[in-house]
């Protein structure tokens, strides 16, 4: 798909990752929708780049369709989603103290990380299923952020690792079922990248992270995920697919 002109929606466009995304898209000649709970840096980045902020959250239908709406009377029908919003957290099943880790923890990041992507892509897919064809019958991209630790999650990271982990093993289901509307799937695990998250860890902790990473030793820049998210749209063979974007680290336990 030509990313030129069209509609995009980004989740979890207001920060890192998903900002990276948004300013490429804008740069390659999308119309784009930043998706975020955080309504003032939505606004801040959708001005920078002549998009528009829709604050929403993911994991309630009403506030999606509500984004959605706002989205599409700006711009017109998205056939682009990127699925970037994302929490995370470290909790031990058993703590230091003997105790059980906190249930509401996992269902909170499960909640966010998969529920939600799950939720705004059905919403998402319905609208762009009844879109009419391009060229190919391609009718829509779509793109979810897993992490490398749905494949080595580290000690603590149950509820995350769980939750990258549905999204992989949905990436091929989802893929399949809209396949018969020309909508394409695909996901990728980022490794270590210096967002506003990792960004604000100690100076040595950062260069210890980043030289645990085989080639190139250091963190990816959020530009490199964006450029992978980008070709993800234009090209067209690439559907159902995981693709690690890592640097070749397998992360330790701990
Ligand atoms: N930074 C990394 O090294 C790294 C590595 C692997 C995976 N990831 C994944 O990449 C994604 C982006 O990470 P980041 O580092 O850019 O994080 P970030 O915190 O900078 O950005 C995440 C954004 O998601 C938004 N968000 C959170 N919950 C939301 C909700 N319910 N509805 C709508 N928006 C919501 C936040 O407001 C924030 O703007 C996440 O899914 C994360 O798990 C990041």
């Amino acid at each position: 798909m030509n990313i030129q002109g069209q509609a995009a929606l980004v989740t979890g466009g207001a920060s890192g990752l998903g900002e990276a995304t948004a300013r490429e898209l804008a740069r390659l000649g999308a119309k784009v929708a930043v998706l975020d709970v955080n309504a003032a840096l939505a606004e801040k980045v959708a001005a920078e780049i002549g998009g528009i902020a829709c604050v929403c959250d993911i994991t309630q239908a009403d506030s999606v369709n509500a984004a959605l709406d706002k989205a599409e009377a700006a711009h017109g029908p998205a056939r682009i989603l990127m699925n970037v919003a994302g929490i995370g957290s470290a909790k031990r099943i058993v703590g230091k103290d003997g105790n059980p880790a906190p249930l509401e923890d996992f269902t909170r990041v499960v909640n966010v990380n998969l529920i939600g992507a799950y939720n705004i892509s059905r919403l998402y897919a319905a609208r762009c299923a009844k879109l009419e064809p391009l060229e190919g019958g391609e009718r829509g991209v779509m793109m979810f952020t897993a992490s490398v630790a749905a494949f080595d999650g580290q000690v603590g990271q149950q509820a995350y690792s769980a939750s990258k982990g549905g999204l992989v093993g949905m990436t091929l289901p989802m893929a399949r079922d809209l396949a018969q509307h020309g909508i394409r799937v695909c996901t990728v695990a980022p490794g270590l990248f210096a967002t506003p998250l990792l960004k604000e860890l100690p100076e040595p902790v950062q260069q210890s992270l980043a030289a645990s990473i085989p080639f190139p030793p250091r963190l990816g820049k959020p530009s490199e995920f964006a450029e992978l998210a980008c070709h993800i749209v234009t090209n067209g063979h690439l559907n159902g697919e995981v693709i690690r974007l890592d640097g070749a680290l397998r992360m330790a336990p701990r």
